[in-house]
């Protein structure tokens, strides 16, 4: 019996244009290019403008994925957004991207891991195809972290960017996704998370005095839990689809600090040939880094058909994913 699997057949991403690089940063905290340079390997990230949606980047990163695959919006079946910054708590990101899309036939749903978000909807969308549920699926990883960011916090506000990327899946009978090693340690919760505008701190007078409506972290554990999972979550999933670190040809991990990619690529004995990295132009995009990285990797030239890539990350929860792909998005 054949085996229907689903396969990535079309990508595409979108950065707004204005770069923040660490020299401003220098003028708004106490930091420097060096001190960020050495510990995080980020030098500059883009900012969305004070008007721009998380929705407005998926969409674009959705419509050139869209013309990459050869789809049209009219044929998905299903929109999943992964962000942990939704332009509003409710409705969905996804819902207005689909009516953005003209996806008239699309469910849409959002989805949150954190960082993971984007592997964790690849997840969701495979196992949709898989048994036969859907065909055509978009899974978009969009997110403005400045807004979420409090730019007085130089622990923090140093690390993240803004940015969007968005994968078409369908079935294959060839390759595809393979396998997924997806997992969450909700005792790490409090270690990075936003604390008001929910309904544990809802807005109010108090919440907002206290800067409960920024991106909180504790830098040194999650530090300690994403060198420990992002090796750990690669190597369990290339043992679930019967590969050995030494059959990857490229691994694409979350952005987020390359010590962390660096510890990961050894636990793999991957060379730096083999581990895409942008997170210099980027910092973390959370949910957006891996479709990002994906994309310009295969600009690159590292991604083609027949390939095995290995994408991993790690995020809020705390959570992990990996997922182990032999590549095969057609002949275009
Ligand atoms: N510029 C200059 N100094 C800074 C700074 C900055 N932007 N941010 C923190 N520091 C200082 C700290 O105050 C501390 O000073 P002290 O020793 O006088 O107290 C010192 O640098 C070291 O801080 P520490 O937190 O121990 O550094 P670190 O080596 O752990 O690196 C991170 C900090 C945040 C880069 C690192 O912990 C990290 O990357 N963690 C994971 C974060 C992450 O990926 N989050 C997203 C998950 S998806």
């Amino acid at each position: 019996m054949m085996v229907r699997r689903a396969t990535i057949t079309g990508l595409g991403k979108y950065v707004p244009p204005k770069v923040l690089t660490n020299k401003d940063l220098e003028k708004m905290v106490d930091t420097s290019d060096e001190w960020i340079t050495t510990r995080t390997g980020i030098k500059e990230r883009h900012i969305a403008d004070n008007d721009v949606p998380a929705s407005e980047l998926g969409l674009k990163a959705a419509r050139e994925a869209l013309q990459d695959s050869g789809l049209t919006a009219e044929e998905l079946d299903l929109i999943l957004v992964a962000t942990v910054t939704p332009d509003m708590l409710f409705p969905a990101t996804a819902c207005i991207i689909q009516e953005k899309l003209g996806a008239t036939k699309a469910a849409a749903f959002d989805l949150e891991a954190g960082c993971s978000g984007f592997i964790y909807g690849l997840s969701v969308a495979a196992s949709f195809i898989e048994s036969g549920m859907y065909e055509n699926i978009l899974v978009i990883g969009t997110e403005i972290l400045s807004k979420i960011t409090d730019w007085e916090d130089r622990s923090t506000c140093v690390l993240f960017g803004d940015g969007a990327g968005a994968a078409v899946l369908q079935p294959t009978e060839k390759g595809g996704l393979l396998a997924f090693d997806l997992g969450a340690d909700g005792s790490g919760a409090n270690t990075l998370y936003l604390p008001g505008g929910g309904s544990l701190n809802p807005a109010d007078e108090t919440t907002i005095k206290e800067k409960m409506h920024y991106l909180k972290m504790e830098g040194n554990q999650v530090f300690k839990f994403a060198v420990k999972r992002m090796g750990q979550a690669s190597l369990d999933v290339l043992k679930k689809a019967n590969l050995k670190p030494e059959d990857v040809d490229l691994l694409v991990p979350h952005q987020a600090n390359t010590r962390i990619i660096d510890a990961a690529a050894k636990r793999l004995n991957l060379g730096e040939d083999k581990v895409f990295v942008n997170l210099p132009k980027y910092g973390n995009t959370s949910s957006a880094s891996i479709p990002i990285a994906l994309v310009e990797a295969r600009e690159n030239g590292l991604v083609n058909n027949g390939d095995i890539i290995v994408l991993v990350a790690f995020g809020a929860g705390l959570t992990w994913a990996s997922t182990v792909i032999e590549w095969n998005e057609g002949e275009k």
